[in-house]
This record gives C-alpha cells, structure tokens and sequence, in this order.
C-alpha cells in the first residue's frame, strides 16, 4: 500500500469539492508532500503555500477548506495548522500493511528485478602479489563485496573481479632473488612473509651490486617471454600469495568470479595502443606515447614508456575493453582508495576520447584511509597490521567476553568469529566511504554503542523472546502497535527498500550499515518501552509479529554488508 499516493489522491478529491475546477494531478500532489521532522505533527504533510498561488487563497484558508473535505479510512485524522494540511495515518492499518508485507516477502523483503538483465562488473579487493594482505584492504574488500551483494539483491548479474598486481618489473627481482637465495620449503612455509624477506635482500643488495637489477630486469623478460621456467616460479609465487589470502576471504566470507589480473591483459595492451593511435590520441613526448589531457586540466596519461614497456594504465585500458567485450557490463565499478582519483579520471576521460560510449557506466567508488589505534600505517616505517592478525585477535577478544558474558553459550568459538569479525566488518563499513577512519578495539568491539555486536546483540535478543514466546496462534490486534516506540520500528522496516537503493545509487553501503543501528535502537527502545509477552493474546500476537520482522530485517540488513549475526550470543 502506497500511503503517499493514497494521501495525494485524496488531497486531489478534496481539492476538487473545496475549489471546484482548480484540479490538480494526485503525481503532483504526491511530489508536494513533506514528511514532518516531528512524527506528533503527522506522518505526512501538504504545505497549502504551494498551492495559493493558483487558487489564489491564502494558505492557512486553503488547508481548512481541504481538511474539510478529506475523509478516508485509512486515515485516522487531519488537522490544518497554519497552512499546513497534516494527515495521521490510521496507526494499526499501518502496522499491518507494512509487517505483513515484509513478513510475506519474508528473506526477499527489500528485493528487486530493477536489475534483471543488467551486468555490473565489480572490481575490489585487487591485492599485489608477493605483498601482505594489511588492513588498508579492508575497505576495498568489503565495500565491493557489500556492492556486490546489494546489486545481486535488486536482480543484478554481478561480477566479481580480483583485478590482481601481478605484473611488472619486480617480480623479474623475485625470481632473481628466489634463486639466489631461496628454497622452495622455505616460501612454502613462509608464504608471502618469506618473499618480502627476499625482495628486500634484494633491494638492499642491489645497492652495493648494481648487477643485479639487470638480472632482475633479464628475469623479468624471460616472464614476458614466456620463459617456461620463469613462469613455472611466477606463477608459484602467485599461488602462494593467493592461498595466503584466500584464508583471509575465508573469514570474511568473501569469494570472486574472476582473478584476471595485470598479467592477464599483457597480451591485450597492444590492442588498445593501436586503438589510441588509430584515434590520433597517441603523442610522443620523450620518447615515451602519451595521451594529452591538458585541455580537461590533467596531467597527461603515458601508455607506452620510452623503453617500449606498458603500464598500470595501458592494462588498466586493456581491462576496460575486454570487460566489455566478455561482461556486456551496464556498469563497472572500481572498488580503490582516492589516492587514485586522478588515474581513473585520466583513463575515463580516455575511453570517452575513444569514442567508448559504453564505458559510460564505469565509476571510480573511491574510500579514505585507514589508520590503527590513532597511528597512520607505513609499509617502510615498519608500522603494518595484518588483516589477518587483526581478524584473529577480534575473534579472540569476542571469544573473552562471550566466556565471561554467557560461559554456557554452545559453539561458543563460531559464535565469536562471526562477533569478532562482524565487528571488524562493521567497523570498516559504518562511515561515508570517503571519510579517513581510525580503528580502534574500543569502537570496533564495544557491546554498547554504534557498533556491529550492539546490533548482532539486539538481533539474538529479539530471537530470544520469539523462543521464549513459543507458538502464538491468536489473530495479530494491529492496534497494539500505536504507541510512538512501535511506530518509530514499522517505520524503519518501511523505509528499508528505499535505503537499499539509495545505497545502490551512492554506492554507498553504509548507509545499509547506519541503517541497521538505527532499526537496533529503535527495536531495543520499542522492547524496553512495550510488554512484548502480553496478557492480551491478540496485543502479544501483533508485537511478536513486529519482533520477528524487526529481527528479519536487522538480519538481512548485516547480510548485505557482509555479516553473519549469530541466533545466540
Ligand atoms: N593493485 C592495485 C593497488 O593495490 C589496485 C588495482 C585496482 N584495480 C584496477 N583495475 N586498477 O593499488
């Protein structure tokens, strides 16, 4: 039921009795309706200023003469207050409406086909081989997988794309280090660690022995070249970088449909080159191929250095054209820190140069830093956290709190890797993307506050009372569900479709996340306020009702983001 088309059409009706032939369109009526700030001066409201001056009447006259002639069931009054027409929705219709709905499309509520037949390529996470996976990855990782499931939710085919660094100059140093140095056991063991601890021998030996970055630089042409054997132990670094990783998206619950990486696209880079110069882009500036940009105020882009070598950006070129031609996507978003604002700007204002009308859809879903405990992270200054360190010692903390919280709690150790890496997951998505954030256990982990256990809490507390209150097969008295603190839930869990396309059309999950606070608060105020288990079956039948909703959604809400809250806690 749509209460604001409803209202409008009978603002229409009301409109035509008070001032007969001034009709207007109930979509225009609809377009004029505010929603009060206050809930106690309506749900919604016709500002009568709007329309004085057509009818030339005052507007404090023109919303009594409406209020006079508006009558509708579904309404339970309106009162006229200094121009303004406030309508109060019948409270218990509204309840019902709202909760039966939802309890009807149960999991889908807030689902779509908006997207059914569409494509969205999602590139996030794109981690570097032979490097750690460190906790300024999590935002990556989670808002494109928080995207991801959003748009499958609204019927969208999604792609996930880990859009690997696997490519360039250092992974010919790598192999020269290996096999100076390494052993095969020893990485195996080591994983990435191990091959940090040979690259930067070999940084440093390099310094002192000039002769090896010519070796590294020769290894690195055997890769290009196909070299079997060069291959054979690249290929085994980017094994083991993944299997390190993989256990990272383990814990996280996140998966990908595609690892082409920079290496992928080696072979299609002259491809786009030659599409450049075909368009009379390509300039030479030192010896290296450019594509001026100075007329949109930017930098020029380079694709081809002077050496003959490509870039990031000739792959990233490359990556475009091929999503294209394989995804057919309608849009694609990149998921990366805005440290790379000026190279996605640069490379969509190259596409568009082409003449790529379909790469119309690509949008740079840029996101701040982050730092830990008030310390800016930096790779050379030592100052790193693992993501994976990070995970394990929330799970541990959660596991320390459930033990002194609820020591008979079963499963106690699922029930704290889905707390502790809730937290973490909650944490990194409760902010506006772009905002620089600083992580702190404090925040991230507190049972009280904005914060993800606050809501996987309030989501276990309300399925406690629904055990508690076993079958409950009495007609629901939707009239039980009037007062404010009811309202201010149904209220919420009515809103939750339009947030998740609004998060959509942000792309902005967050606001999936604030949302699910907002719903906790409003359910833990509703369950202090109002005697769920009521004598009055009918009563306990209706706030039942609105617990399992509330519940359903907080669930499904932290599902979109990527979280997995527990029954019990
Ligand atoms: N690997 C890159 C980095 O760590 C991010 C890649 C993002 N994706 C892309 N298509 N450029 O900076």
């Amino acid at each position: 039921m749509d209460f604001r088309m409803m209202i409008a059409k009978c603002a229409c009706e009301a409109m035509e009795k008070a001032f007969p032939g001034a009709a207007i369109q109930a979509e225009d009526a609809a377009g004029m309706l505010e929603t009060p700030p206050d809930p106690a001066m309506g749900d919604y409201a016709l500002p009568c200023f709007k329309l004085s001056k057509a009818l030339r009447k005052a507007p404090p006259m023109i919303s009594d003469a409406l209020k006079a002639n508006i009558e509708a069931p579904f309404l339970e009054r309106v009162e006229s207050v200094k121009g303004y027409l406030n309508f109060f929705v019948d409270r218990a219709m509204y309840a019902k409406e709202v909760l039966l709905a939802a309890e009807q499309a149960g999991e889908k509520y807030g689902s779509g086909d908006e997207g059914s037949g569409k494509t969205v390529v999602i590139d996030y996470s794109s981690i570097n081989i032979a490097k750690r996976f460190h906790i300024g990855h999590l935002s990556t990782t989670m808002i494109g997988n928080a995207l991801y499931k959003i748009y499958k939710f609204l019927g969208y085919e999604c792609v996930g794309v880990n859009h690997l660094g696997d490519w360039g100059t250092q992974f010919g140093k790598m192999i020269s280090a290996y096999k100076r140095w390494g052993d095969r056991e020893t990485v195996m063991k080591g994983g990435v660690d191990e091959m940090v601890k040979l690259y930067v021998r070999f940084t440093a030996e390099a310094k002192e022995n000039p002769a090896l970055d010519d070796e590294g630089r020769a290894w690195f042409k055997a890769i290009e070249d196909g070299n079997p054997e060069a291959l054979e132990i690249f290929n085994w670094f980017k094994e083991v970088t993944l299997a390190d990783a993989n256990r990272v998206y383990d814990m996280l619950g996140v998966k990908f449909d595609s690892y082409a990486g920079e290496s992928f696209y080696h072979d299609k880079t002259a491809g786009v080159v030659e599409d450049l110069k075909n368009a009379g882009l390509l300039k030479e500036d030192q010896g290296a191929q450019i594509v001026d940009l100075e007329e949109y105020g930017m930098p020029p882009m380079i694709f081809v250095r002077s050496d003959g070598a490509t870039l990031y950006a000739t792959r990233d070129l490359a990556a475009i054209k091929y999503r294209h031609e394989t995804y057919n996507f309608d849009k694609c978003l990149y998921v990366v820190a805005y440290q790379q604002d000026l190279h996605f700007k640069q490379l969509f204002k190259t596409t568009e140069l082409l003449g790529w009308d379909w790469a119309k859809g690509c949008e740079h879903v840029n996101f701040g830093m982050v730092s830990y405990e008030g310390q800016a992270l930096s790779t050379r200054e030592g100052r790193i956290v693992y993501l994976e360190d990070l995970l394990s010692q929330s799970v541990e903390k959660a596991e320390a709190i459930i033990e002194e919280k609820s020591p008979g709690l079963e499963n106690k150790r699922e029930v704290a890797k889905q707390i502790g890496i809730g937290a973490v997951v909650f944490f990194a998505l409760f902010n506006g993307r772009i905002k620089d954030i600083d992580f702190t256990w404090d925040r991230a982990l507190n049972f009280e506050g904005e914060t993800g256990p606050y809501v996987m809490y309030t989501h276990a507390r309300a399925g406690s009372v629904l055990r508690k209150a076993g079958e409950c097969d009495c007609a629901p008295d939707f009239s039980a569900l009037s007062d404010p603190e009811a309202q201010a839930v149904i209220k919420l869990i009515d809103a939750f479709p339009d947030t998740i396309r609004l998060a959509v059309s942000r792309s902005e999950p967050s606001l999936i996340t604030r949302f699910s606070v907002e719903l906790a608060k409003a359910f833990n105020k509703f369950y202090y306020e109002c005697r769920i288990l009521d004598d009055d079956m009918g009563a306990r039948a209706a706030r039942l009702c609105l617990t399992k909703i509330a519940k359903q959604t907080i669930y499904k809400a932290l599902d979109l983001i990527g979280i997995k809250a527990p029954e019990r806690m």
